[in-house]
């Protein structure tokens, strides 16, 4: 399970991404950025906060340590934002903290190098997850004491927001042209053939455990939260067995040519030998 603390100070709001979060201080002295119950995405973006963050850090990646929260509203009593005052009254009870990285810096593609192999993983984990959100337009990557951390994993796994489709969603392709790495060369075949062996049952119902309860209740078509649990390990499991293949990096055509600033497509064409 993951640890649980208690929010004592709301600190400021997170303006980059659309979900609001916020930064607060915890009865354990730790500072977290938080993201809400009450926040429009609804709840579903913390299941997969939750079941990508963990699965990521099992392996090998590095994500930010996660925390239930426990939250009174009482502690945003004197927010002056309107919008903040109204997240905080819908999220009392539990949300999700993911620890706060002092000093990290957004990911920029221009300012770090990352290599082919940690570029591979990275985009062959999000092509498991169908990660919509590491682009070039919003990378969702920091880089903290030199190194590369994965965060805000919301936007992931599009099946679970329509279950009876989810077994066709598993077997899509992944279109990584836009991908935030996609420019360093990803090796995603020495990915593959690492990454995927790991992901087995019992790692994916490990994690799939860290999602509280109170996230899973009454969804329609299944029999309580573990009954949910499981689709999302059999997705998951079935996805990692063959995404590898289905993996496009960087293989714009004519028609259909790459939205991407001069800077990505500069660097895409010379790593390519074009
Ligand atoms: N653990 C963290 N440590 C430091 N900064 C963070 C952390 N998590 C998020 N941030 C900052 O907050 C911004 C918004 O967080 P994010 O998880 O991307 O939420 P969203 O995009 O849904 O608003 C990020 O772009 C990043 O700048
Ligand atoms: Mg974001």
């Amino acid at each position: 399970m993951l640890p649980e603390v208690t929010a004592t100070r709301y600190v400021t709001p997170l303006r980059e991404g659309g979900s609001l979060p916020g930064i607060v201080e915890a009865d354990d002295l730790g500072t977290y950025v938080m993201k809400f119950t009450g926040a429009g995405q609804g709840r579903k973006t913390l299941v997969a906060e939750v079941i990508c963050g963990q699965l990521a850090r099992r392996l090998g990646l590095r994500v930010p340590e996660l925390a239930r929260i426990q939250l009174d509203p009482v502690i945003g009593r004197g927010e002056p934002d309107q919008e903040v005052q109204a997240l905080l009254k819908a999220s009392g009870g539990l949300n999700l903290g993911m620890d706060f990285l002092p000093g990290a810096l957004g990911f920029d593609p221009l300012a770090f190098e990352t290599d082919a192999a940690e570029a591979g993983r990275v985009v062959w984990f999000d092509a498991l997850i169908n990660n919509v959100d590491r682009s070039w337009r919003n990378p969702n990557l920091l880089v903290w004491h030199g190194r590369l951390w994965l965060i805000d994993h919301g936007a992931t796994m599009i099946w679970h927001h329509n279950w009876p489709s989810a077994a066709t969603a598993a077997g899509k392709a992944y279109d990584a042209s836009d991908h935030v790495l996609a420019s360093f060369d990803p090796d995603v075949a020495t990915a593959a053939a690492e990454l995927a062996p790991r992901i087995t049952t019992e790692l994916l119902t490990e994690v799939a455990a860290d999602v509280p309860d109170e996230w899973l209740v009454d969804e329609p078509g299944f029999d309580g939260p573990d009954a949910l649990r499981r689709a999302y390990v059999e997705v998951l499991l079935e996805r990692a067995a063959t995404i590898g293949d289905r993996i496009t990096v960087g293989e714009r055509s004519a028609d259909k040519p790459s939205q991407a600033p001069e800077w990505v497509r500069v660097r895409l064409n010379g790593k390519a030998g074009k």
